[in-house]
């Protein structure tokens, strides 16, 4: 059985108050539910983070992490540094680190070893430009991502893995891949996977969505057969969009 998963990504907004009353209002709205929660507040909030949710279901998960365990990384958190604190999960490859911090596939090679080094799970995000897909390019793009990173691994390493797909031309711009787009890149995903390990990685794999899920289509979003989530962004601010999202799942 796959995870069902729907994460929110909180990328750089909500301070500390705000941390608390947007968990306070998740909490109350979410009573019960089958699928996996988690959110992922900025470095400054998660231990706060932590607390007000040790009693509940929702996970607690970290943005970024660098590669080194410690050192002369000023500016950096490591895997130790979140482990120490309760977080075993942390979102890898952001489209948004590429973009703006020069993450490249090298450097995620390298912090993705250490996530599991250090028992952590990881979801590892990838997705092509829309210069990628109107060069019909994109199939090629997320295979060369997910080759370049994650393809060393050994078989027994992909139990910690939980895929985004988040296509970039779609994040934070209001404009969604298709339900069929997504659905035709997952099914893609998982064959390359089957290509190189085996049709039971592949099948177990979760592959999350990410990219303009919003109340009003994640249920159409979340019905393909190979979309076992999502990873949303800005419905995720607000309590009730994210619980309307997590009850689309
Ligand atoms: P939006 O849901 O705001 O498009 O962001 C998606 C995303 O980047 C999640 O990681």
């Amino acid at each position: 059985m796959r995870r069902k998963i729907v994460a929110g990504n909180w990328k750089m907004n909500n301070d500390l108050a705000q941390t608390e009353s947007l968990i306070s209002g998740i909490r109350k709205k979410l009573k019960k539910t089958d699928v996996e929660v988690m959110i992922a507040p900025p470095f400054t909030n998660l231990f706060a983070a932590f607390e007000a949710l040790r009693q509940s279901p929702i996970e607690v998960v970290a943005q970024n992490m660098h590669y080194a365990d410690n050192g002369a990384y000023t500016g950096e958190i490591s895997a130790e540094m979140l482990k120490s604190i309760g977080i075993s999960t942390v979102i890898l490859g952001h489209s948004e680190r590429r973009a703006y911090f020069g993450e490249d596939d090298a450097l995620l090679a390298k912090k993705v070893d250490s996530a599991l080094k250090n028992q952590m799970t990881i979801i590892f995000c990838f997705g092509e430009e829309l210069a990628d897909r109107k060069s019909e390019n994109h199939f090629k793009v997320v295979e060369n991502q997910l080759k370049n990173a994650l393809f060393h691994l050994p078989a027994e390493a992909w139990k910690n893995i939980i895929l985004a797909y988040e296509p970039v031309w779609a994040i934070g711009t209001g404009e969604t891949a298709s339900p069929e787009q997504a659905q035709e890149m997952h099914y893609f995903i998982r064959e390359t996977i089957a290509e190189k390990y085996t049709d039971k990685i592949s099948d177990y794999v979760s592959i999350l969505y990410g990219g303009s899920v919003k109340p009003n289509n994640a249920e159409e979003i979340f019905s393909q057969p190979d979309v076992d989530g999502g990873l949303i962004g800005g419905a995720s601010l607000v309590a009730e969009d994210f619980i309307a999202i997590v009850k689309a799942l």
